[in-house]
């Protein structure tokens, strides 16, 4: 699972390396990855009823390998994943688009589950990865959002009013997400004008 990170985590930076060189920025802000640990493991099994085995976290846990691609615009998102998936060692296992359909608490992310090939001495393993990408806002309220869920010295009439609050907070960073996209669409284009009017008369 380690391997896995790390090979997901390269094809992300290249794609971010290209994606300056093409068009001058990087889509990617940061990149942050991490294992799950075995606590979080077997609470998870547990949960599910599952008997704690190797097997069965093979098979019901899909998200041992984690990684997160924090972008700046939501179109970012969408690209990105793209030339991600369009990889032909990357196999899709399944896609959540909690962009496009928010959680019912607010949650925006792009959840990916996918499947890469990590090449041993003697064979060839196919490794489970959950992929999330979000931007800088929807990071910001996911953790947030995290804060409230694990404070157990809350009361149900405190964590009530909070998450209603959380949830207009994702309403008002979604829509500051499309406006600062505008903005900066607005921006490349005089740029890509500027840069043809100049050309024109070279
Ligand atoms: P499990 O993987 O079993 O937890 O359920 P699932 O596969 O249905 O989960 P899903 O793919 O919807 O989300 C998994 C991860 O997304 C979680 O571990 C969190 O990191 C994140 N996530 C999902 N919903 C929320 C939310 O409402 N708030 C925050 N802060 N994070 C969320
Ligand atoms: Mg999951």
């Amino acid at each position: 699972y380690r391997s896995a990170l790390k090979e997901i985590r390269t094809k992300l930076e290249i794609l971010n390396d290209e994606f300056r060189l093409v068009h001058q920025y990087n889509p990617i802000e940061h990149i942050e990855s991490r294992l799950k640990t075995d606590e979080s493991i077997t609470r998870k099994l547990m949960r599910k009823g599952k008997e704690i085995t190797v097997e069965n976290i093979q098979k019901y846990i899909d998200d041992i390998a984690g990684v997160r691609v924090i972008c700046s615009f939501p179109d970012d998102i969408y690209q990105l994943a793209e030339s991600f998936l369009k990889q032909d060692d990357i196999t899709l296992i399944e896609r959540k688009d909690y962009i496009k359909n928010p959680k019912p608490s607010g949650y925006r992310s792009l959840h990916l589950i996918i499947q890469v090939p990590i090449f041993l001495q003697n064979e060839k393993k196919m490794v489970n990865v959950e992929v999330q990408f979000r931007t800088i806002a929807m990071d910001f309220w996911a953790s947030l959002d995290h804060k409230m869920r694990y404070k157990k010295e809350l009361s149900s009439e405190e964590v009530e009013i909070i998450q209603e609050e959380l949830y207009d907070c994702a309403r008002q960073s979604a829509a500051l997400d499309e406006r600062m996209q505008g903005i900066r669409d607005r921006i490349t284009k005089k740029q890509r004008t500027d840069t043809l009017l100049i050309e024109d008369k070279l």
